[in-house]
């Protein structure tokens, strides 16, 4: 396939979306922002309905607002024929949830692929059907492509065109990385579709991305392996940062610093933390394991990654569990998988929560936008809290889970006047560091440096029962600097 910049469109593509979700009237209204004719489609009527009534049904920065300066250029329907007609290309923004072997269910866009074919099929010029959803490697050769040419008739490539055509945004920055890619990820069942979809994503970028124009089998090798090199750089910074953690004089930041400025590394994905979660990169980790097993090999990082990643969780729980028995209170601070969303799907916070509830302990927690979301997949159990300093309130041990911006300008005065005695905090990101505390011994992920906050690199040596005694230091460890004991 050629990978030359000069087609261009001389006219703006009128666009059908179907699918509008969190990524599909994201772009959906990008497209139309920029100028586009947009005809969205979703099988939800309520949730057209409301879009046609002008409300935003979706919680995701920008949005609002870019529905609210595009809408002459919208229309929102549940007639998949209209789309297919009255557009240039339609693009498939669909879930595929992941089936209980982790690879991809296919059924939503097979639904959607026959409610377009009839219209496809009376379609007398080209028409493109792009594939955004996340699907196994091979799919749209082996499923997609001939379903299509059976129900409509018609030549792939010659007739209609296919596209599988990803995108890598994350949830809370959809708009802003969908505008910005780096990477633009084209495949095609033809050069003309190619070139057509290359030409509509540069009218609409405002970076400079590359364009990776290839087959559609590659792209949807491509989509799923990009995301899991992710995790893994993910996973090795949060191990050695749990290294780091054990290392007296070690600090993972100084190191991911370093090694992150080297090209063949780069400083992306590299910060020793909480481990990833979100509907995205668990799943498609566990995908590209089957498309190994599939292929009748095997995938051998892969699990490793997920392992690290499920550690987390275990050695949070463990350091609780070291400074303070069940029947305690531990206070959370986040619980969505990342900042600026409210989804919760695998998110460790969370995970953590149903751990710590499970053991017997009081679990309070704050998330700016995420406490519904937690209470429905926790059932209620737990204590929700509007604000950080109520949820801390009483709390032995407090962590704090997912880096929200407000949790760096907490007022930690008022935060240590609220805890219990000897308390400990626990800070996946370092965004306390250098704070120096009066009441809190300090327990930062991947450091056992000393800062002005005192260091409580030995949790082990602190254990506090819920009646105020205290266990015996752990032997062959260093005593806890807890500032109440020094
Ligand atoms: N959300 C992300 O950040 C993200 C990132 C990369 C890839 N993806 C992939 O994009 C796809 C969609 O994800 P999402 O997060 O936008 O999902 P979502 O659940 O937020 O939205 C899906 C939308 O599709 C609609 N829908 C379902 N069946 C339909 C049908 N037969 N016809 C028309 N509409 C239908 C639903 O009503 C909903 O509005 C998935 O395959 C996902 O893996 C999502």
């Amino acid at each position: 396939m050629t990978d030359h910049p000069s087609s261009t469109i001389n006219r703006r593509l009128t666009v059908s979306s179907i699918g509008l979700g969190k990524l599909g009237l994201c772009s959906a209204a990008c497209f139309a922002g920029k100028g586009h004719a947009v005809i969205g489609v979703d099988s939800d009527g309520p949730h057209v309905a409301a879009l046609q009534a002008g409300r935003c049904p979706i919680d995701e920065p920008g949005l609002s607002d870019l529905l609210d300066q595009c809408r002459h250029n919208m229309n929102f329907t549940t007639d998949y024929g209209r789309a297919v007609r009255d557009s240039d290309i339609t693009l498939i923004t669909v879930p595929t949830p992941s089936d209980s072997s982790g690879r991809f269910s296919n059924a939503c866009i097979e639904t959607v692929l026959e409610r377009m074919a009839e219209a496809l099929k009376a379609k007398t010029t080209f028409h493109i059907v792009g594939i955004i959803s996340t699907v196994m490697p091979g799919t749209c050769e082996r499923i997609f492509k001939p379903m299509l040419e059976s129900l409509t008739g018609k030549v792939c490539g010659l007739d209609f065109g296919l596209l599988y055509n990803p995108e890598f945004v994350a949830l809370g920055s959809v708009i802003h990385d969908f505008l910005h890619p780096d990477l633009l990820l084209i495949g095609a069942s033809d050069d003309r579709s190619a070139q057509t979809a290359r030409s509509l994503y540069a009218s609409v970028v405002e970076s400079n991305p590359y364009y990776a124009l290839m087959n559609l089998t590659n792209a949807e090798i491509t989509k799923l392996s990009l995301n899991c090199y992710v995790t893994m750089k993910i996973s090795f910074a949060n191990e050695l940062a749990s290294i780091c953690e054990r290392i007296p004089g070690a600090d993972v930041d100084v190191v991911t610093t370093a090694i992150g400025a080297d090209a063949r590394v780069g400083r992306k994905y590299l910060k020793g933390g909480l481990g990833f979660g979100g509907p995205c990169f668990p799943r498609d980790n566990l995908a590209f394991q089957r498309c190994a097993e599939d292929a009748g090999t095997r995938a051998h990082l892969s699990p490793r990654v997920v392992e690290v990643n499920r550690q987390i969780v275990q050695r949070l729980f463990t350091m609780v569990g070291e400074h303070a028995l069940p029947g305690s209170t531990v206070a959370l601070l986040g619980l969505s998988y990342k900042p600026g969303t409210h989804i919760v799907e695998e998110s460790q916070p969370l995970m953590l929560a149903e751990k710590l509830l499970d053991a017997g302990y009081i679990v309070r927690m704050h998330d700016p936008k995420a406490l519904a979301s937690a209470s429905a997949v926790l059932r209620g159990r737990g204590v929700y809290c509007d604000c950080p300093y109520e949820a801390v309130a009483g709390a032995s041990t407090v962590i704090m889970l997912t880096p929200w911006p407000q949790y760096s300008q907490l007022d930690i005065n008022r935060l240590e006047e609220r805890v219990a005695p000897l308390p400990l905090l626990i800070d996946c990101w370092r965004i306390y560091r250098g704070v120096p505390f009066r009441k809190f011994a300090y327990q930062p992920f991947g450091t056992a440096v000393q800062s002005s906050g005192r260091i409580a690199y030995d949790i082990g040596a602190s254990i506090l029962h819920p009646d105020g005694r205290r266990r015996a230091p752990v032997l062959g460890r260093p005593a806890v600097q807890h500032p109440a004991l020094t």
